[in-house]
């Protein structure tokens, strides 16, 4: 696409944004914390600090819309630990001040996953050191912000069909030194710590439909019912819910409704902890694009809170200014990805009016 034809399209994007402003200025004013609360939801985004520092405005956007809040990096391993045995708590400390000035929850995120290692406990790790290495981050981490978060993930993304396991579980670094036992170890270690805290799993792809998801799902609630039957003590289940408009066929639909119908079963309190939509496979127009990836917020926001046990919705950032999608998906046509309920001057999308809409449907949590 050459330069008049990437300019000409801008200029379209301005109308589209205005027009969509322009249809549904009236419901702007209400924060979605406000619509979630009316029905003893939560709402509330992910958060890092830099995204404060880079733009005011968005501070005063999350300052409105969010009532519960997820670190998106200052509480990962990598985050707080560089060296054996060294913590440095100062950025999650500040957010967790932040929140708690402003009434806001914190969901820890995360205790227990394969990802966001430090080098140092990739490099530690063995049969015989593994066990030791888990309990003390445990014990440091939750205990050092114990009584003052609403809920941890303590497991993160610990399922994976891909590994061939009869047992569904991932092949991660804490399974293949610990055993399948350092799931029910992580959840028992965190309850003693912080017997506060709700003690979360958080999963990826549980919302899908496909056979990826159904595999999943059935690995859910096979290791919810031999952990439950052993007493462990795990409160509730997060569905990252970090959709893709080229599955919408595949989400939000009855087997899905039917899923949460199991969780919810077996006690689980449910949370929607990641949510975003990635347009990236959508047409290059800006308003067509929104109202496709709005329809899926609403889509799959209806039939997840239909659903009582669904206590709560964050999104993985609220302003397309600040999306881990930008460098993950980018598009092929390099326009800027447009994931989020805020556009990057903190504006409602046609996003922000599906999830309100979704939020104003639901049933009330009594
Ligand atoms: O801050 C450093 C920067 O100094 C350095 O130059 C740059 C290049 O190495 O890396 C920067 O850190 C990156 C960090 O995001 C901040 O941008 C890390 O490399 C990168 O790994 C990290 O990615 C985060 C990822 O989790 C891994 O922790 C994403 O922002 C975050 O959105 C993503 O969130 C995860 C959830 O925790 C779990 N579910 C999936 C979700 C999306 O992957």
């Amino acid at each position: 696409m050459n330069r008049r034809d990437f300019n000409k399209m801008l200029g379209a994007v301005a109308v589209a944004e205005l027009t969509s402003l322009g249809a549904r200025a009236e419901t702007a004013a209400i924060p979605l914390k406000r619509l979630a609360d009316q029905k003893r939801i939560m709402f509330g985004s992910c958060l890092a600090l830099k995204y404060f520092n880079q733009s005011p405005t968005y501070k005063d956007l999350f300052l409105s819309q969010c009532d519960i809040a997820t670190p998106e990096l200052h509480m990962k391993w990598d985050s707080l630990s560089r060296q054996p045995g060294e913590y440095d708590f100062n950025n999650a400390d500040q957010l967790v001040m932040f929140c708690s000035t402003n009434h806001i929850k914190v969901r820890g995120h995360t205790l227990v996953w394969h990802d966001s290692l430090p080098a140092w406990v990739k490099e530690r790790l063995s049969p015989s050191s593994a066990k030791g290495v888990m309990f003390d981050h445990i014990q440091t981490v939750a205990g050092h912000f114990a009584g003052k978060l609403y809920s941890w993930d303590v497991v993160n993304e610990a399922l994976d069909p891909g590994s061939q396991r009869p047992d569904g579980l991932r092949a991660s670094p804490w399974l293949q030194n610990i055993g399948v036992d350092y799931i029910e170890q992580a959840f028992r270690a965190t309850a003693k710590v912080d017997p506060k805290a709700l003690l979360i799993w958080n999963e990826n792809y549980l919302e899908v439909s496909n056979g990826f998801g159904d595999a999943k799902r059935q690995a859910m609630v096979s290791q919810l019912d031999r952990l439950l039957a052993r007493g462990v003590p795990i409160h509730g289940v997060g569905l990252e819910a970090h959709l893709r408009s080229d599955q919408s066929n595949v989400l939000g639909d009855t087997s899905y409704e039917l899923f949460l119908g199991e969780l919810a079963k077996r006690g689980m309190k449910i949370f929607i902890t990641e949510l975003d939509v990635q347009d990236s496979t959508l047409p290059a127009d800006v308003g067509s694009r929104d109202r496709e990836v709005a329809n899926l917020y609403k889509k799959f926001l209806t039939t997840s809170l239909r659903q009582p046990a669904v206590k709560g919705v964050v999104t993985w950032g609220l302003s397309d200014s600040f999306t881990w999608i930008s460098g993950y998906r980018p598009r092929k046509d390099g326009l800027p990805v447009r994931p989020l309920a805020f556009d990057v001057n903190c504006q409602p999308k046609p996003a922000y009016y599906a999830i309100a809409d979704a939020l104003e449907a639901a049933p009330s949590r009594v």
